[in-house]
């Protein structure tokens, strides 16, 4: 790259010619530290890449709205935009815009009239908005162990944890992954039970072709800032069911709809125009962003593989593509000569190779254990029934894994191809010096 393009006009011009569309900041930084070593400066270390990539076309899109005067969607038109655009792209009749993730669930579960007395089933590995969306409706958060090997709930307990309260399943497409749709679906048809997925993490992954949203009775979406498709803030809801569709429509506008049924509950879950009109210009740049971290993946997966230690979460069979919002491996300290998961991070870290230690176990918690001690809880499920909750609420598997897992996050994936390799160099370089560090 010339020196004479500067970082500003190569990410205008990438944007433009859809040259490197979604690909602004790794391939500037590319740029840059190319450009950096004519000088005989080392290399700017390109692992993660900033985020969130923007150029003069959002400012532009920003701009619109502040000067329309139109910031919220009852007068505008950028909020109604995205969710016509945002359902198109994965094939959906209906997507409903909210103002986060988290509202998106508590919107679909409110729609669905989750209540007091219900019980809702959901995997421990996940984010703790998971079991918030559960818990603001009273109902009891019921966890399903993990399947170590994906990352996943682990869809074969899924039918030995319904009962005569189930009110509703609710997977998660952890990391961008899948969930077994099919598993978990069959378990909740033959209960005639509706399946919510939470695929926060999960923009346009597929199972067996269709997008992750469309294989339950409806899909919640986050675009919070660090989500692979992000306006700060921001979430939406996918349907292919036009009842829910106008009874979620309502739900996040007060209620106010006169084609939803009256159900005396409903709130302000609005996105803004501000919001729509940069989610429509970060959604031109998404697809080959998404394509970008696919590849990647699948290349540093192949690279790991071989790794022998390094376990990357598997993808189910039916899960024909993956979102990739975190790259997922196992890390067997018995293979790196009992070298403790903290310092092989710390060693990688030392190689510009930053990872973390993801989730720690969410069903023992405090903060969520706390719920057996709630007045509320008591009086509605009983003092034995919340007194035998955490029991009830095991999962084993989840510890273990939890002691296990490395993640990288998104923005690792966009580098060039070449930080594949060198990330699986920074691995296999602690490997062979695994036994030196151990003792250190
Ligand atoms: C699995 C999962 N569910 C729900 C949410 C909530 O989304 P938001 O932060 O947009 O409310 C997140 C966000 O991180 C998430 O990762």
């Amino acid at each position: 790259m010339s020196s004479s393009l500067t970082r500003r006009k190569f990410l205008r011009r990438a944007a433009a010619t859809g040259l490197a569309a979604g690909l602004g900041s790794s391939l500037a930084s590319a740029a840059d530290s190319s450009s950096a070593a004519s000088t005989a400066k080392p290399a700017a270390p390109a692992n993660p890449t900033a985020w969130p990539v923007f150029d003069d076309t959002d400012e532009a899109a920003l701009r619109d709205v502040l000067r329309s005067g139109k910031w919220g969607r009852g007068s505008g038109t950028k909020v109604a935009a995205f969710e016509k655009a945002y359902a198109e792209l994965a094939g959906a009749k209906h997507c409903i815009a909210t103002a986060s993730g988290t509202t998106a669930l508590l919107t679909t579960l409110g729609s669905l009239d989750l209540g007091p007395g219900d019980e809702v089933i959901l995997p421990p590995y996940t984010f703790v908005a998971t079991f918030h969306a559960v818990t603001a409706s009273y109902a009891l958060p019921v966890f399903v162990d993990t399947d170590a090997a994906s990352f996943q709930i682990d869809a074969r307990k899924v039918a030995a944890a319904i009962t005569d309260r189930t009110r509703v399943i609710l997977p998660v497409h952890l990391g961008g992954s899948v969930a077994d749709m099919d598993t978990i679906n069959a378990a909740a048809s033959a209960k005639k039970l509706p399946v919510v997925e939470d695929a926060c993490q999960s923009w346009m992954a597929q199972w067996r072709g269709k997008s992750v949203g469309l294989h339950g009775v409806a899909g919640c979406f986050s675009f919070q800032a660090s989500k692979n498709l992000t306006a700060g803030e921001g979430g939406a809801i996918l349907t292919n069911d036009s009842d829910l569709a106008a009874r979620c429509l309502s739900f996040q506008d007060q209620a106010r709809s006169a084609r939803a049924p009256l159900t005396g509950r409903g709130s302000n879950y609005r996105l803004t125009e501000f919001q729509g009109g940069l989610l429509l210009a970060q959604l031109k740049r998404f697809t080959a962003q998404q394509n970008h971290r696919n590849d990647n993946a699948l290349y540093l997966s192949k690279l790991l593989r071989e790794i022998d230690g390094i376990e990357p979460a598997r993808l189910h069979d039916g899960c024909t593509r993956s979102a990739w919002h975190l790259y997922m491996f196992r890390y067997r300290a018995e293979k790196f000569a009992g070298l403790p998961r903290e310092k092989f991070l710390a060693a990688l870290a030392k190689e510009k190779v930053s990872g973390s230690t993801g989730y720690t176990p969410l069903n023992t918690t405090p903060h969520v254990l706390s719920l057996a001690q709630s007045r509320h809880y008591k009086k509605i499920y009983g003092e034995r029934a919340m007194a035998d909750w955490a029991e009830r609420n095991r999962c084993p598997v989840n510890d273990t894994l939890c002691k296990e897992a490395v993640w990288f996050t998104q923005t690792v994936l966009l580098n060039p191809r070449s930080e594949m390799d060198r990330i699986a160099e920074a691995i296999r370089k602690v490997q062979r010096n695994a036994a030196a560090l151990a003792k250190g």
